[in-house]
């Protein structure tokens, strides 16, 4: 049977004036649950949002919250976003110095752990602690800003680590996040991906959220 695919709508294509207003509206659209970019300036050239946000947007919904940090050693901040209402804790591998410390810090934090991949780094570098990964989040464009165009070189990267769960009989959820969008969702859940993570595809659609939501998710042949 062909896995749910899940929808997760990227908070820094929403509406900041408005968040609450924006969360309400993907959530009604069928979202499955909600994507939130940290950037700290330093990992990545731009600055987003971080715990206060976060804190203020919990109590709007139940959807589970992704928190994507685009910062130098995340595990240090894993027990505050944790206590304002992160559910996963998506770091990048090539922020951390010891990635395997940096997950059970997560783990311990009470939060699903997650790595992100930048689109230089290969699967392969997850393969030794692929035990210990719940998720996989593939960056199908350069992490810093939303809006760029869609890597489809990516996609070999995504059916490898379909590839590498399946061989080592591993549950992982493996998400994209960068340039995600109804043309080319169907590429990207053939590829192997489970979670659809998309900003301007989603906040910017012309026909409305719900149908968009519903022609990514159902994309795949
Ligand atoms: C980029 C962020 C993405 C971004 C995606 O670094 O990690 O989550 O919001 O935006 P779109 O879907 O517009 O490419
Ligand atoms: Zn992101």
């Amino acid at each position: 049977m062909a896995p749910h695919i899940k929808i997760s709508p990227s908070l820094l294509a929403a509406d900041f004036a408005h968040l609450a207003d924006s969360i309400a509206a993907v959530e009604e659209a069928g979202a499955d649950e909600l994507h939130f970019d940290v950037m700290d300036g330093n990992f990545v050239p731009n600055i987003t949002i971080g715990i206060p946000v976060l804190e203020a947007i919990r109590p709007l919904t139940k959807l589970p919250i992704d928190v994507h940090m685009m910062v130098r050693e995340p595990a240090r901040y894993a027990q505050e976003f944790a206590a304002a209402g992160g559910d996963i804790f998506t770091m990048h591998a090539e922020a951390c110095d010891d990635l395997e410390a940096s997950l059970g810090d997560a783990r311990v934090a009470g939060m699903t752990a997650g790595v992100s991949l930048k689109p230089d780094t290969p699967a392969s570098v997850l393969q030794p602690i692929l035990p210990l990964i719940e998720r996989v989040l593939v960056m199908t464009v350069e992490p810093g800003f939303g809006g760029q165009s869609f890597m489809p070189e990516m996609l070999p990267k995504i059916t490898e680590l379909a590839d590498m769960a399946r061989i080592a009989g591993h549950e992982l959820d493996i998400a994209v996040d960068g340039g995600v969008k109804v043309d080319n969702a169907g590429e990207i859940i053939d590829a192997g991906a489970t979670t659809l993570i998309s900003g301007t595809g989603i906040f910017n659609l012309p026909d409305g959220m719900k149908i968009g939501i519903a022609a990514i998710r159902n994309a795949g042949s």
